[in-house]
């Protein structure tokens, strides 16, 4: 195998451009799905895979697979990517790094005329943040058949504009169905958004697995009155609710070691200031690396909630809308990483990611790992979230090296 190097400052000069699309004044990125900020890096992504020779496809859920040809065009691809979508206050690492690095990737192959055994594809994957439609990872979860496509597009954001409507808007809407294409394998290379390697000090983590998660919405009714006149005796205050209910979840996190609860949205209607709220809708995710403790903590809230409507004089529904059991990469993937790390001398380690990946729908139906890299101070989901060029040079490098080792074993599977 000829010794690929992927180039540090191409992938450095990508990652700084498309950060401009959407660009926050505090250095971050907030470009939501399927948005003219989404469909502006979509466009851009287009242009660079074409202009690498490459073959675009785009589902009915607009993920996006850019092809380049190997020596067998019977098999199914080796993936690699990640998403372009961020949060409404995202960094310019969480998604980006893993499609960029990809580009680079198979530019490195491009500009050195390596003729791969199987296909090679660079996947944008839509929607994986969920901060604008809920559930997260909601195309790669169509992909591996976890949700319908029908349902995934009819979901709406929060001012009722649908997923379906919104990918229309943009105009990628593919022909594709959502899930009709074979992969090979398929590697992400992502931040850790925690703070695990730097702690340790490792360059890159070799990650086995995803932990559980869970995702709720709750409602939360009561009677919006006169804050003026309403004794306090005779309200129905469904925001004082709402307070004891993101308490409530706290404490049920804390009482296992590893388990994480969080309220991240909160909306109070009508929003007056001398009105008492009568309706909240909130969110809730829970996870843990045992699906088991997430149940656990379920059962509390849910047991919790029930206990602050009748004090409240409310009615509190709770839904789940989506619920991800722990999963454990594919040991063939997870190899390819481990011998990418060794030839590329990068200090690693093992370890589980503990946030959403869309690698995790994947491997259900594909043989699937990840690569992590450390990031400043464990810090994502923020725009001063930091990774050094070095860092991602490492990642982008592990990562091509991984695509390769897979070939290889492809290569011997099936015959040169
Ligand atoms: C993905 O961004 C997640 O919530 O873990
Ligand atoms: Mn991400
Ligand atoms: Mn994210």
């Amino acid at each position: 195998m000829k010794n690929l190097s992927i180039d540090p400052g191409r992938l450095w000069d990508d990652l700084m451009a498309t950060a401009g699309i959407g660009a926050t004044p505090k250095g971050g990125i907030c470009r939501l799905t399927l948005t003219d900020l989404d469909r502006e890096v979509r466009d851009w992504f287009k242009a660079q895979t074409e202009s690498l020779g490459c073959t675009l496809t785009v589902d009915d859920m607009g993920t996006m697979f850019a092809r380049r040809e190997g020596q067998r065009a019977d098999l199914p691809p080796i993936a690699m990517g990640s998403h372009l979508d961020t949060q409404p206050t995202g960094g310019k690492f969480d998604g980006a790094l893993g499609v960029l690095a990809a580009l680079e990737a198979l530019r490195s192959l491009h500009r050195a005329g390596y003729e791969t055994f199987a296909p090679i594809e660079v996947i944008n994957w839509t929607n994986e943040e969920g901060a604008r439609f809920a559930p997260p990872m909601i195309a790669s979860g169509v992909f591996a058949g976890v949700y319908r496509r029908d349902w995934a597009c009819a979901r709406a954001d929060r001012s009722g504009e649908t997923f379906g409507a919104a990918l229309d808007r943009i105009g990628y809407r593919g022909t594709q169905a959502c899930g009709d294409h074979k992969l090979s394998a398929f590697f992400e290379l992502h931040i850790e958004q925690g703070p695990y390697l730097e702690a340790d000090g490792k360059g890159i983590g070799i990650v086995t697995g995803v932990q559980a998660m869970r995702w709720y919405e709750m409602t939360i009714v009561g009677q919006d009155t006169h804050a003026g006149t309403t004794p306090m005796p005779r309200r129905h205050d469904a925001l004082l609710g709402a307070a004891r209910v993101v308490e409530a979840v706290n404490r049920a996190a804390r009482q296992f070691a590893e388990a994480v609860g969080t309220v991240g949205i909160l909306e109070a209607k009508p929003g007056s200031p001398n009105v008492v709220p009568g309706e909240v809708f909130l969110t809730i995710d829970l996870r843990d690396p045992d699906a088991a403790v997430i149940d656990r903590m379920e059962q509390d809230i849910a047991a919790q909630a029930r206990t602050i409507g009748a004090e409240l004089g409310l009615e509190i529904a709770i839904k789940t809308i989506s619920a991800e059991p722990a999963v454990q990469f594919d040991s063939g993937c997870v190899g390819a990483v481990r011998a990418a790390a060794e030839i590329s001398g990068y200090t690693s380690r093992d370890m589980i990611s503990r946030a959403g990946h869309d690698a995790a729908f994947v491997s259900r139906v594909a043989p699937a790992a990840m690569i992590f890299v450390p990031c400043k101070d464990g810090i994502s989901h923020n725009e001063a979230e930091y990774s050094s060029k070095e860092q991602c040079a490492a990642g982008a490098q592990v990562l091509l090296q991984a695509v390769l080792d897979y070939d290889r074993q492809l290569a011997e599977r099936y015959g040169r």
